[in-house]
């Protein structure tokens, strides 16, 4: 039986290890991690991570052939393909701060790997990683090795938190990156063969190592990039009268162009866009491409400017300034069908509004008040100036409570904030909202989804994104 290990239980790791281990009931797969509270969690009914059809896939699979385990070393050394999918996240020292990929956690699997193998392993690299990063891993393999070969692979993972079980069943495209060397090629072959129990061929394509790093890169500066240039739109938008809505959909039927991926908002979030264009950033800067590295910071600037819009837009529209009124937070994840609040544009606007001293009532379906508490007194991370980071504000947290519903988060407030598109904010009684809460009663839609013109009827003063402006706040000053 072959045996995979992978190194982190987290977002990745988890799903795509749970989905290998259903369709290939051939193979052991073990999840290892550092956290025994994350192991806890994937061994018990309240697995650590939401995600839509998660707990069916782990429930017919785990203590079959999926396990998830602290023993680290232990399954690492029975393993014939060892999986790293640990974290990498944007380095907040040193050299390249900022910017560049702080690669500790897998520097320190890598040699870990070396340390404890007895027989010969395939590692893949699981984890978003610069390019180049497998050269690096090769020498500290080879370097600490102890009579065994290893052989690297990038295989990149492209599913999107929300729908992580749909994207790794049916995937666009496998991704595996390998040397161009015997070795590598029949690595290569062994993880496609894995992949091969459930994807097309045609979908699983093979490149080599350094295609593959920087594909996913480039995946994620796309992305993103799309996300900003609807949200710059949107703007444009707001000023001249233009709907965005309408925008996207003309534009979005020119098949070069096509439909997804162009809906506005308050900004894009998530762990891995931002890091993964900062890092893009720090490669292309390090190989003396400052022009280039220019082009994708401008992706990152355009959404903190939406985020900063938004917030602006609230405070001029509430007669310019919503100091000591009750703001009613809708939705705190950074996407809807998940619990993960890393980057969330929620942060940015809750923090701005707490800045002008409003009180904020928050309600997100699967984010937890300890969470929420965590995230808003974390320091900001100032990426133009990394030596500079923003003082805590320990006294503005006490103007946040943290709710479980959201009629109770609506409940006398002078404004509410979608800041998450959760289904359950379609189907609001909006007039219910309307009756509990001060007037003029606001609504501002940071994911477009409510009916702006059922709402302007019940009597709300709203903001949706780039959509023509409420005759209200075409009065109220401009902008920035
Ligand atoms: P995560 O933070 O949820 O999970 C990483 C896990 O690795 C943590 O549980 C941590 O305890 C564990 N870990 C760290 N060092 C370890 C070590 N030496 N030994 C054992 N366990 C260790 O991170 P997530 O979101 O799963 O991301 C992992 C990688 O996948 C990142 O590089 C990310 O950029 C990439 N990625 C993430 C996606 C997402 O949607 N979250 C999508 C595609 C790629």
């Amino acid at each position: 039986m072959v045996k995979i290990c992978c190194i982190g239980a987290g977002y990745v790791g988890g799903p795509t290890m749970a989905v290998i281990a259903l369709k290939c009931p051939d193979i052991q797969v073990t999840v290892v991690d550092i956290s025994s509270q994350r192991i806890n969690g994937w061994n018990s009914d309240h697995l650590p991570i939401y995600e839509p059809g998660l707990d069916e896939v782990v429930k017919k699979c785990r203590g079959k052939n999926l396990f998830f385990s602290v023993e680290v070393e232990k399954h690492v050394a029975e393993a014939d393909i060892v999986f790293v999918s640990v974290n990498t996240p944007t380095k907040t020292h040193g050299l390249g701060a900022g910017k560049a990929a702080d690669l500790t956690y897998w520097e320190s699997a890598a040699r870990m790997i070396a340390d404890v193998s007895k027989s010969d392993k395939i590692v893949v690299e699981k984890s978003t990683v610069p390019v180049k990063t497998a050269e690096a891993i090769e020498r500290i393999l080879t370097h600490n090795r102890k009579g065994t070969n290893f052989t690297i692979l990038s295989n990149p993972e492209f599913l999107a938190e929300g729908t992580a079980i749909q994207d790794l069943f049916n995937p666009d495209r496998v991704l595996i990156g390998g040397r161009e060397t015997p070795a590598g090629q029949k690595a290569i072959k062994t993880l496609r063969d894995v992949y091969a129990n459930w994807v097309p061929m045609e979908k699983i394509i093979c490149t080599n190592l350094w295609s593959a790093e920087l594909s996913k890169l480039a995946a994620n500066a796309f992305l993103a990039q799309r996300i900003s240039s609807v949200n710059a739109m949107s703007a444009l938008c707001e000023a001249t009268g233009a709907d965005v809505s309408e925008v996207s959909h003309s534009i979005g039927t020119d098949s070069r162009i096509g439909p997804k991926f162009l809906n506005a908002s308050v900004g894009f979030g998530g762990s891995c866009f931002q890091k993964d264009i900062l890092n893009l950033v720090y490669i292309c800067e390090c190989n003396g491409l400052p022009e280039v590295a220019n082009y994708w910071k401008q992706v990152i600037k355009v959404n903190d400017y939406q985020k900063s819009r938004f917030v602006n837009r609230v405070v001029s529209s509430m007669f310019n300034t919503v100091s000591t009124k009750k703001i009613a937070i809708l939705g705190f994840a950074f996407k809807k069908d998940t619990g993960d609040t890393r980057e969330t544009p929620a942060i940015d606007v809750c923090k701005g509004l707490l800045g002008d001293k409003a009180r904020l009532s928050i309600y997100d379906p699967q984010v937890t008040e300890d969470q929420i508490t965590k995230d808003l007194s974390m320091r900001k991370f100032d990426k133009d100036h990394p030596a500079h980071l923003q003082p805590p504000s320990p006294t503005s947290i006490k103007q946040v409570s943290v709710v479980w519903d959201a009629y109770e988060a609506v409940k006398d407030a002078h404004g509410v904030c979608i800041m998450t598109e959760w289904d359950e904010f379609k189907k609001l009684d909006y007039q219910k909202v309307y009756d509990s809460m001060q007037k003029p009663a606001f609504v501002f839609d940071g994911r477009n989804v409510v009916d702006v013109g059922v709402l302007r009827k019940i009597g709300f003063i709203v903001y949706s994104i780039g959509k023509p402006l409420d005759p209200w706040l075409k009065d109220m000053p401009a902008v920035a």
